[in-house]
This record gives C-alpha cells, structure tokens and sequence, in this order.
C-alpha cells in the first residue's frame, strides 16, 4: 500500500478557484497518482479521478451527497431536500418517479417541442443584425421545457424565467456577486414554482385527460413518499426546479456541439447525412470533451477500503468528472475531439461521467442524461440541415478557470438562412 500524496499547502481553495476545470489533473500529474488529499474550505479533501476512481465512488450506497457540496453551490443546483441529498431507500423511491419521466416517448415528446421553438424562432433569426447562440437556445429550451412539463408560461413571462435559470446556471460555480444574483433570483422562481404546484395540487391547473402521468408538474405533485405522504410544496417546488433549469442548461452543450462543428468544418459536412449513430458519436464527444460539471462531491456514509486505504465515515471526497473524461488511460489523445472514438465501443459507465457514472436507478446519476444527449442531438440536426449561418470573428476561448465555462461571446452567428432541402 502507498500513502496518499498529500498537498502541500494548507489550503487549495483559491488553487481550485483558479485552475478550475484541471484542478485534480493537475496535482494527479504531479504526484503520479490518481488519488491525493488536499485541504479546501479548511476542511480534509480526497480527490480521485479515473475510470477505477468512479467504480469506487459509484458503489451504491457509500457516499451521501448531504453536507458534500459547498452550500452556496447546493442551493442554486440542487437545494435541500431534492433527490440528490437523499440517500438508501428514500432516494431510490424519489428517484424512480423522476426516470419515469424518462420513458422514450416522452423524451421524444420533449425533443419535438425543442424542434417547434427552434423553427418558430428562426424568422427573428433571420431578421437579426447577430444572434448570441447561448441565449437564443436558453431562451427556447426554456420554454419547450415549461409546455412539456405542463406548466403554463405567459408570453410575458419567458424572458424573466428564462433569465433567473440562467443566473442558477451562471452562478453555481462563482463565489461572490455572480452566486448572490443566482440565489436573489432563486427567491422569484421558488415562489413561482410553489404556486404551481399549488395549483395542481388544487385542481386550478388541469391536465389534458390521459397524458397527466407524462408530466413533470403532476408527477411530482401528485408523488407520494415512502410514508404515504405527498411531498411537502417547497420540496415538490425544488424537484420541479431541478427538472426545469437543467433542461436550459443544455443550451451550453448545444453552444460546444456549435463550437465543435464550427472547428471542425470536416465534420459538419459529415453529419449533414450521417447515420443516427453517427450524430450520437458527435453528441458523446461533445459530452465528453468540453468542460461542464468540473466535480461531484460526497462524503463516506458506510466506511469502505480502497486500494488499501480506509476511507472512514464522513470523509470528503471529490471526483473528478471532467478529468475522467480527459484521462489518457481511458481516451486516446484526449485533447483531440475526434468522435469516431465511439465507433462500435459503448462507453462504459464510469468512463464518461460529464454526468455521473454509475446505474441511473440506484445511484446518484444524473437524472437528465438521456434527456441531454436527444435534446443536443435534435439542436445539433436543426443547426446543419435547417440553417445557414456565419460565424464572425470573436473571442471564442474557453475559461478553464471559471465554471461552468462558456465562449467568452456566447457564440454570435450572423447572416441565419433557413437551408432549403433539396
Ligand atoms: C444530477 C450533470 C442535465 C436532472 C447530476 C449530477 C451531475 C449532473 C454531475 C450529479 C451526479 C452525482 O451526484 O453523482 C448534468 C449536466 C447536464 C445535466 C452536465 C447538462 C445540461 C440534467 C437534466 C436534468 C437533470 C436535463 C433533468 C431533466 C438531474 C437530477 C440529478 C442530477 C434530478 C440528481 C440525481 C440523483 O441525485 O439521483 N447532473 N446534468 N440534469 N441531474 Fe443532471
């Protein structure tokens, strides 16, 4: 057994703050280990990373997401009392009820709605001196995310709702002003949220006859706990939250799949009539290859032995998701984006974790996965074989240092022309 290379310094937190996204990778390489203590916020930190370390940490059961993530970061992600703070049998209850909105046909019903905005936005793209790429799509996913979900949203109210999503989004990863405008907005949603589920709860706010059991807001109002018992209305409202906002955070992996392509003109001329599984290869390596989530954080709830090490109950231990999906053991010349990496090989599921790795079900995977990847992959066919567009000169670079990390200009196109089919 070899001890855990420890870091030197007293306390990394600007060190994370500041290298951000290579944060993990970059002490791994220094201490030519995958696993290595730190001190952040003060407190005993093991960060791991790799394909073995997401086994380890996905082993149902052993970590509890309570008390793991800075509060600031939990509250405008995922808020107490959602599914991912819970742990055992009550996670497993409330977490079925959110996969079952995960059914094929209502992810289809989901990508159709996406597809109508896009193309009824498109006129006003078209009149547009520039679009800016990340608003548009979070401006669309938004609401294709309300009708499919069953919540009603005026015309007028779009723009704001649009706007306190992507200030959660914006200010999960920042310390100061970025994440106080995240929770004063957080406020005007909750306080929204509840009212709706009020509604239902009501009978004011009613479901077409046969397709309530699809829709978010009646599903989680309607749901009953293990106790019998429905979800109490600020819970109810955070899960509804937590199915909403995600869903125009997408809207940053439509900007790198917009990015890639315009990077890599080669493959934009090859996916404009290429194979289902093709489209899907690109999609995965958008996932894989920009940064999003950098990584998850829990804390030992039954102990557990590991490579020799004992990793005693309470212990922090942070995973690094986006180095894992940049870790040269798993991926070939990972700073490449070279799709057909996917071709005839089915990623294994602590492989490429931007989401999680492990079972959806019984851990703590992401919820939305399935979701992410048809919505990039509808976004990702509208934008090659529905439209022209240029893309101007502009400071596209990437801050690995802040997160989540988008193109400093949003990504502008110009010049948008609908592409007649031939
Ligand atoms: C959890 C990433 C989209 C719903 C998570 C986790 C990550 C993540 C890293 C934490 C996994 C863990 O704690 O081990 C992402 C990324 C997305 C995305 C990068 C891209 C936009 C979505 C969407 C939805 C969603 C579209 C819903 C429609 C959830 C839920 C959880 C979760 C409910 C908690 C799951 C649990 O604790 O069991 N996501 N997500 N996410 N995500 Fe996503």
């Amino acid at each position: 057994m070899h001890p855990i290379p420890r870091d030197a310094s007293p306390d990394s937190t600007l060190a994370l703050l500041s290298e951000g996204y290579r944060f993990v990778m970059n002490r791994c390489e220094r201490h030519g280990s995958d696993i290595f203590e730190t001190r952040l916020m003060l407190r005993k930190a093991i960060c791991v990373m790799g394909e073995e370390a997401a086994g380890m940490f996905y082993e149902p059961d052993r970590f509890t997401r309570k008390g793991a993530m800075p509060i600031t970061t939990l509250m405008l992600l995922q808020d107490r009392g959602a599914a991912q703070t819970l742990d055992g049998e009550a996670h497993r209850w409330r977490k079925r009820m959110l996969m079952a909105l995960m059914e094929p046909e209502n992810i289809r019903r989901l990508c159709g709605e996406v597809a109508a905005e896009w193309r009824a936005a498109l006129p006003g793209w078209e009149r547009a001196e520039r679009v800016v790429l990340l608003d548009a799509v979070r401006a669309i996913l938004c609401r294709a995310v309300c009708r499919w979900a069953g919540v009603p949203l005026a015309e007028e109210e779009a723009g704001p709702r649009t706007a306190e999503f992507a200030a959660m989004i914006d200010g999960a990863g920042a310390v100061g002003l970025r994440n106080w405008r995240g929770l004063l907005l957080r406020t005007r949603t909750e306080r929204w949220a509840r009212g709706l589920i009020e509604d239902v709860r009501a009978g004011r706010l009613v479901m077409t006859e046969g397709d309530a059991e699809s829709r978010a807001i009646h599903a989680i109002a309607t749901h009953r706990g293990l106790d019998g018992n429905r979800l109490d209305t600020v819970t109810a409202s955070v899960e509804l939250i937590n199915i909403l906002r995600p869903v125009v955070a997408i809207a940053q992996y439509v900007v790198f799949a917009a990015m890639a392509l315009h990077e890599h003109p080669e493959q934009r001329a090859a996916l404009q009539d290429a194979s289902p599984e093709e489209v899907e290869h690109f999609v995965q390596e958008v996932r894989r290859f920009y940064p999003f989530f950098p990584l998850v954080a829990g804390r030992v709830r039954t102990p557990f032995d590991w490579r020799g090490h004992r990793f005693a109950e309470g212990t922090w231990v942070l995973l690094d998701l986006y180095g894992t999906c940049h870790d040269p053991r798993i991926w070939n010349d990972p700073e490449r984006f070279r799709p057909e990496r996917f071709r005839g090989r089915e990623p294994g599921a602590f492989a490429l974790i931007p989401q999680g790795g492990g079972g959806h079900l019984r851990g703590h995977r992401c919820a939305g996965e399935w979701i992410t990847i048809e919505v990039v992959k509808t976004a990702l066919r509208l934008l090659t074989r529905e439209m022209r567009y240029s893309v101007p000169a502009q400071d596209l670079a990437l801050d690995l240092s802040r997160m989540p990390a988008v193109p400093r200009s949003r990504f502008v196109i110009t010049d948008v022309a609908p592409r007649r089919k031939a």
